[in-house]
């Protein structure tokens, strides 16, 4: 039988396995979204700085994986279901395809928060007493997810605007 201290490792192993993919989807979502924000540059800016935030988290969790031996490749990185869907929904070209990506980055911001909280928590428990890098990436979730929820109402309006012109909500 595994000792807890194996157990918990492998359970850590896992987690940067599944933090990893989903910076990875994080990644192919917003590079995405931003070639197709014309009419919402805070939108823009927001998502490009995040995509340069999210390739470092990316990298941090990679320097994790080395010390426990683990590359990102070591294991097939499965598609999780619910963000599974949330790609699908920016994946969308429908007219308004603006709201319906601002919702999903509202949740995929979220589902990153609860995901580093609890890989903190396998971190701790496997004994990785330096875990500051990933604290980081925590913490720059959590103020994306905020500004994200900021700009929800501000292009909702805007949507509205640019639809009573008549014109394309995307361009
Ligand atoms: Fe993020």
């Amino acid at each position: 039988m595994a000792s807890t201290t194996d157990a918990a490792r492998d359970i850590f192993t896992t987690g940067l396995h599944n933090a990893h993919a989903l910076e990875q989807q994080a990644l192919q979502i917003m590079n995405r979204q931003v070639e197709r924000l014309e009419n919402y540059p805070e939108l823009e800016q927001l998502l490009r700085r995040h995509i340069q935030e999210t390739e470092q988290q990316r990298v941090r969790l990679e320097e994790v994986m080395s010390q426990l031996s683990e590359s990102p490749s070591a294991l097939k990185e499965a598609v999780q279901g619910f963000m599974g869907n949330a790609a699908a929904i920016a994946h969308s070209v429908a007219s308004d395809e603006i709201i319906k990506n601002m919702l999903a980055n509202t949740a995929f911001e979220n589902y990153e928060i609860a995901s580093y909280k609890s890989l903190l928590v396998m971190g701790d428990a496997a004994g990785f007493s330096n875990l500051t890098g990933l604290r980081q990436s925590l913490d720059e979730e959590v103020n994306m997810a905020r500004q994200v929820a900021d700009l929800v109402e501000p292009i909702t309006r805007k949507y509205i605007e640019i639809g009573s012109r008549g014109e394309s909500a995307k361009i």
